[in-house]
């Protein structure tokens, strides 16, 4: 058993694969934070509690004892769920406002069960399987329950949490704030890093130091956005890509978020957070449960990489949907680059027509095929075919890529709607807006009021009606805006606050509907390009347009910075022609399918106008892509060169056996008198021998890391040079 309970010292030990995460139960019935960190004994830890010597701290209710005598005050007790009203001032986990109008909970142990896998969550994502612990937390005076998730995996070292908030009582109860864990760490040594960032320039690193207070990332967008990733790190002093103490969050949540580290004043540090209690409060009557999102905290002591390994373990093996997470994926040609709105069923069928036999396998017919949708001022909504665009139908498209041996795949913005559509002369109540109040407008259009089930309805129906008439195997799924005006004509005043939170719920319950009832299409997520590159999607989408940003020069960031969360499976990387389309550069072919092989790779440009070397040389990539595709699924990713930092971005991606890998290195400047610069691969079996074929060579794995290999860069910016490496 990975979770296991010293009844004696009322002590639980969680297991990961090299990790242990110790809690237990004191006198008071608080569940308080002992241990995280690398594998240890199930010890006694009752030595690590701080003693005394703390004046002026609240003691717990109804204890007279004076100062800190062992640790007498929920203020300094390490948290696993911190409440609020008696004697707390830290960042509570949540917050309830009782029908008598006190907003005081006293959270303490009832019980606990462990089960062998964890039950599936309702109406939300989360990791698959896992054993579990499940500690029921309970306030005897307003019957107030909060049941506390623990789940170990046996080959990461991730640990799934969350809240289950349960109203026992006979009356109502207003959650102001339900986050979804607390966890203390013992020092407040830490730099907090997160990832920023804005269309075309996705997910950068961002670093900033820990101190007494709170520093905090969160959204209010009613999405997780690409302005901040829902995802937070602690790294301990001196950490870098390949080693240090790392503690990460990943929230598992796509709705406005809040991650919080809070530097607490007797040197500790508090972690928190979940759903945005911004603009959030939920009613919560006589039996109700409210169940909150679920969230992946990590733990390495092999720095940023280190960490960024177990998250993509952790995802590949339980949250990615199983049937797509380690299979080969389609390699599509995606209209949207080449024809933007503008094209016919001639036009669609040569650009299909020139890949075939080249190994691209799907062709995507991107935006602009239904309604009245020529520009982005009409048709989103009216989900159907476009006849005067594509005569036949998609039937003509679609069969004659289906003639060409390939299969069609099919883009929808299905939570959004324009004014000038027939949907939404029917129903301009679908729209989402406020009484009395001007919408915003962004890329014009608005969201739907997907909180809505009849709204729900319309959108799952028109959606399945496609998919289930025509053969359909890919489905690109887009979200090109923000709400605003964030109110639902189908909520009563005292619950419009719930809107953000029933906005996710909404959009679950669409994807169950819709991807759950066809199994076998493959989902691509996309929200104007990687604006909602989060965990929730990847349990629906297996991968998601990383940016729309596809110059390669830039995507070296963009890959790079997702992947300290992500695998490289997840991301969709196009190759696109040049001058690039959003940012003017030139870059060579080489450079561009490179950077486009460290993900799940494709193409997006009009290849009607291939010419017989193009196709060659598109036939070349592919081949050279499907030899590495089996690292890109489920290989090991060791960056070693940081392109936010350089000149030079660098990846090692290895096989879990370590018998085959590949060193990608990228120089983004060629200058003259260059200083000589090597790149080392990292991750190699040190005492396994590997042939490097660039360089006709057998050498060991500790030569190759630690002297590393001096790339030739062709004359020029934007180049990459390749290595090889197979064990002989
Ligand atoms: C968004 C996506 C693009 C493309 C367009 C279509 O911007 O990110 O890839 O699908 O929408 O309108």
């Amino acid at each position: 058993m990975a979770i296991s309970f010293d009844k004696a010292t009322k002590t639980f030990y969680l297991e990961g694969k090299s990790t242990t995460y110790a809690f237990f139960i004191n006198k008071f019935g608080y569940a308080e934070h002992l241990y995280y960190g690398t594998k240890i004994g199930r010890d006694p830890l009752f030595y690590t509690r701080g003693k005394g010597g703390r004046s002026c701290a609240a003691t717990v209710p109804g204890e007279k004892v004076d100062g800190f005598e062992e640790g007498s005050s929920y203020h300094y007790f390490p948290s696993e769920l911190a409440f609020f009203g008696n004697g707390d001032f830290r960042e509570p986990c949540v917050q309830v406002a009782n029908e008598a109008g006190d907003r005081i909970c006293e959270l303490l142990y009832d019980s606990h069960e462990i089960l062998p896998e964890k039950p599936r969550m309702k109406g939300m994502p989360s990791m698959r399987g896992g054993e579990t612990l499940v500690l029921h937390l309970y306030d005897t005076v307003s019957d107030f329950g909060a049941d506390l998730y623990y789940t170990v995996y046996p080959d990461c070292n991730v640990i799934a949490r969350r809240v289950v908030y349960k109203n026992c009582s006979n009356k109502v109860i207003r959650l102001k704030r339900a986050y979804s864990f607390s966890m203390s760490l013992p020092t407040q040594s830490f730099e907090l890093m997160s990832l920023h960032g804005a269309w075309g320039m996705e997910r950068r690193i961002q670093k900033t130091h820990l101190h007494n207070g709170v520093v905090s990332i969160d959204s209010k967008r009613t999405t997780s956005s690409a302005t901040l990733n829902p995802f937070i790190a602690l790294l301990s002093p001196g950490t870098t890509e390949d080693s240090g103490e790392v503690y990460g969050v990943s929230l598992i949540y796509s709705s406005s978020y809040v991650l919080k580290a809070e530097g607490v004043n007797d040197g500790q540090t508090l972690l928190t957070g979940g759903i945005n209690d911004f603009d959030f409060e939920w009613k919560l009557k006589a039996d109700e449960e409210f169940e909150t999102p679920e969230v992946a905290i990590a733990y390495s002591s092999e720095g940023i990489g280190g960490m960024s390994r177990e998250y993509h373990d952790a995802y590949r093996n339980y949250l990615i949907n199983p049937r797509f997470a380690k299979k080969s994926r389609p390699i599509v040609i995606n209209n949207w680059e080449g024809t933007y709105m503008d094209f016919d069923n001639e036009k669609l069928m040569a650009i299909a027509s020139a890949v075939k036999d080249t190994g691209i396998d799907t062709f995507v017919l991107d935006d602009g095929w239904f309604g009245a949708r020529n520009t982005d001022e009409a048709g989103l909504g009216d989900w159907y075919v476009n006849t005067d665009k594509l005569k036949g139908g998609l039937k003509t498209v679609i069969d004659h890529v289906n003639s060409l041996g390939m299969s069609f795949g099919l883009w929808f913005e299905p939570e959004m709607i324009n004014e000038d559509s027939d949907i939404y002369r029917a129903h301009p109540d679908y729209a989402i807006k406020a009484p009395g109040r001007l919408p915003c407008y962004t890329r014009n259009q608005f969201v739907m009021d997907i909180t809505r089930a009849d709204v729900r309805d319309y959108i799952i129906n028109s959606v399945n009606k496609i998919l289930d008439e025509n053969n359909i195997t890919y489905v690109k799924w887009d979200y090109n805006r923000n709400v605003t005006e964030s109110y639902s004509l189908g909520l009563p005043a005292d619950r419009q606050s719930e809107f953000a939170h029933r906005y996710a719920l909404g959009l679950y319950d669409i994807f169950e509907r819709i991807i759950e009832t066809h199994p076998n299409v493959i989902f691509e997520g996309c929200a104007g390009g990687g604006a909602r590159f989060d965990p929730s999607q990847l349990y629906y989408f297996p991968q998601i347009w990383t940016s729309d940003n596809s110059d390669a020069d830039e995507r070296t960031l963009i890959q790079y910075g997702t992947s300290i969360v992500y695998p490289l499976s997840s991301m969709t990387c196009h190759f696109s022609v040049v001058p690039n389309h959003q940012t003017g550069r030139v870059t060579d072919a080489k450079t561009r399918a490179d950077i486009a092989h460290l993900g799940t790779t494709g193409y997006e440009l009009d290849t009607s106008v291939f010419t017989e070397e193009d196709k060659e040389l598109t036939k070349r990539q592919i081949a050279e892509y499907k030899e590495m595709e089996s690292l890109i699924l489920e290989g090991d990713l060791y960056r070693t060169d940081n392109p936010m930092e350089s000149n030079y971005f660098g990846y090692t991606l290895v096989s879990k056996d370590k018998t085959h890998a590949e060193l990608t290195c990228y120089q983004r400047m060629g200058r003259p008198n260059a200083q000589l610069k090597r790149f080392a691969p990292r991750g190699l079996a040190p005492e396994k021998k590997y042939y490097v074929p660039e360089l006709n060579l057998i050498l060991s794995g500790s030569t190759l890391m630690n002297v590393g290999l001096l790339p030739v860069f062709e004359r020029g910016d934007f180049k990459t040079v390749k290595y090889h490496f197979e064990e002989k």
